[in-house]
């Protein structure tokens, strides 16, 4: 099959957050099955150019765009520039305005909050990757987009390239990674995508009142993605069952209410790249292990002890979090488990990212400034996030929601035991120690809790620490049958295809 992932990020040279490996691991997995994969990305102005191989120039392409002008929008085309190289393997097409064009989309330090308009920039670049496909005549079997980002592109796909669907072998797949963001702009805003006339009357006259979100003056671009794709999926089974019977689907939950939309609705389970990710080679640490020489691991957490100027003692549990700091991620939470931490005498390390977080900031400046056994990282690191999961006893994902989580899959490689709450992703992968009914064989391999309160999570926090101070031996094995543990994008990579093969035209 020919797959083409339409995207806003793609580790390692444009990540944020998970998107970014699921997209470089699901698409290196396809790839390693004998299927033509490509991803397009934008070409942001602060990617490491160096990290992508065999770079040049494609071609040109006129993009149609829409403008203000006098108050009032028009279209006309961006000359837009697309460029190939390789990725870790992975051909990728990287699509900006041309350089002479005055545009300043994609430009600046940051992947999202650049000096652009975001809605604008990701309306444009779903029209200009299809124009691309459109003009150098390529046709993939599949279109898989993912998230708000790409969303528009099924809605561009099939009523401004493929209107009436006549003699398209490509169908398109939306992937949903997380449901907090759906993408809403307003009215005019559509016309970035470069449809002319009136694009919000005739889509809804089209869809009847199917783009709508719940402000009607406003597009849903989620919503758009979910009506017009031939599949859809999200990342993990448990959080597909929120989304269609909980209240994850939050506005579109009349959407999700539809059964032509609920059947063509599928949770996979994310995997992690097992090769980006494995302790036996990962040129980042100071020591390779793995689960039949386990001894690196020690040493990697000696490493990180004396690398963050905290006690070296191989006996303090270390207890590690590596997150973006937002209120998904159970702030409050993870601040109780770094005092809880503490209090037991373990060591905490945080590696947070989100430049609006004052909770651990503060505390990192005040009481915790020095602190023999706390070190928080406001910060983002590639580097040192390997370092953290090598060095760590116990990785802590206390989550308000979690349509996947890939650190506690990450942790289980690295031989950490993760505390979780138990939602999403988190629920599909962390199976209870000391816990009774289904779990997949060989697979307790962490502690969960259920409540949103402190009680909950020390509840679990405790009984791992209790495990790791009581049992040492028990805890090693542990440790080594966690490294062991299948998180790798094996089984899942064949279920994206079977849906791809159950929706790719006959
Ligand atoms: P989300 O996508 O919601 O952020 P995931 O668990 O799916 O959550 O993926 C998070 C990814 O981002 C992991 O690879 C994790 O190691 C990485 N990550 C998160 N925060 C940081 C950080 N501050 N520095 C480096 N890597 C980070
Ligand atoms: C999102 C979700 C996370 C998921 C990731 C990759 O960022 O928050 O749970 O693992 O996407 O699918």
């Amino acid at each position: 099959l020919h797959v083409v992932h339409i995207t806003a990020e793609m580790a390692p040279i444009a990540k944020v957050g998970g998107l970014g490996d699921v997209v470089t691991g699901l698409a290196k997995a396809a790839l390693a099955r004998g299927h033509f994969v490509t991803v397009m990305l934008p070409f942001y102005e602060s990617l490491p150019v160096d990290q992508i191989d065999d770079l040049k120039h494609e071609m040109d392409v006129e993009v149609p765009k829409g403008y203000r002008w006098d108050g009032e929008m028009r279209v006309g085309p961006l000359r837009t520039s697309v460029f190939w190289g390789r990725v870790q393997g992975c051909p990728v097409y990287l699509l900006r305005p041309a350089e002479d064009s005055n545009s300043n989309i994609f430009r600046g330090g940051k992947i999202y909050g650049g000096s652009y308009n975001e809605m604008e920039a990701y309306l444009y670049f779903c029209r200009a990757c299809l124009e691309y496909l459109h003009v150098s005549n390529q046709h993939p079997h599949i279109l898989q987009l993912h998230d708000w980002h790409a969303a528009a592109a099924a809605l561009l796909f099939w009523e401004v390239y493929n209107p009436g669907a006549v003699n398209s072998r490509t169908r398109v797949m939306l992937t949903i990674h997380n449901m907090e963001n759906t993408g809403e702009c307003r009215q005019d805003e559509f016309f970035f995508t470069g449809m002319a006339g009136e694009p919000f009357a005739s889509i809804d006259k089209a869809l009847d009142e199917r783009t709508i979100g719940h402000n009607p003056e406003r597009l849903n671009l989620m919503k758009g993605g979910i009506v017009y794709s031939n599949a859809i999926t999200t990342v993990s089974p448990t959080y597909a069952n929120e989304v269609l019977n909980g209240g994850a689907a939050g506005w579109l939950r009349s959407t999700f209410a539809r059964p032509e939309l609920r059947s063509k609705f599928h949770g996979i389970l994310n995997g992690i790249d097992i090769e980006e990710w494995d302790p036996a080679t990962d040129p980042l640490l100071p020591a390779n292990y793995d689960a039949e020489r386990a001894g690196g691991k020690a040493l990697c957490k000696k490493f990180l002890q004396q690398g963050l100027g905290l006690a070296v003692d191989e006996h303090k549990p270390l207890v590690a979090v590596v997150s973006r700091l937002v209120p998904q991620k159970g702030i409050h939470l993870i601040k109780a488990a770094l005092f809880r931490t503490v209090e037991r005498g373990g060591q905490f390390v945080l590696l947070g990212s989100g430049h609006s977080d004052p909770v651990f900031r503060s505390l990192a400046d005040g009481q915790f400034k020095d602190h023999p056994d706390c070190r928080l990282k406001i910060m983002y690191s590639e580097r040192l996030a390997h370092q953290i999961y090598a060095a760590a006893d116990v990785v802590v994902v206390p989550s308000m929601f979690e349509p996947c989580g890939l650190t506690q899959m990450i942790a289980l490689r690295y031989g950490a035991v993760p505390v979780v709450r138990r939602t999403g992703g988190l629920a599909d992968t962390v199976f209870d120690v000391d816990g009774s009914g289904a779990a997949p064989t060989g697979s307790r391999n962490g502690y969960t809790f259920d409540g949103a309160d402190d009680g909950s999570l020390y509840g679990a926090l405790d009984r791992a620490l209790q495990l790791y101070e009581q049992q040492p031996s028990r805890w090693s094995s542990l440790s080594r049958e966690n490294m062991r543990l299948d998180v790798s994008w094996a089984k899942s990579a064949k279920s994206y295809v079977e849906v791809y093969r159950s929706i790719a035209a006959a």
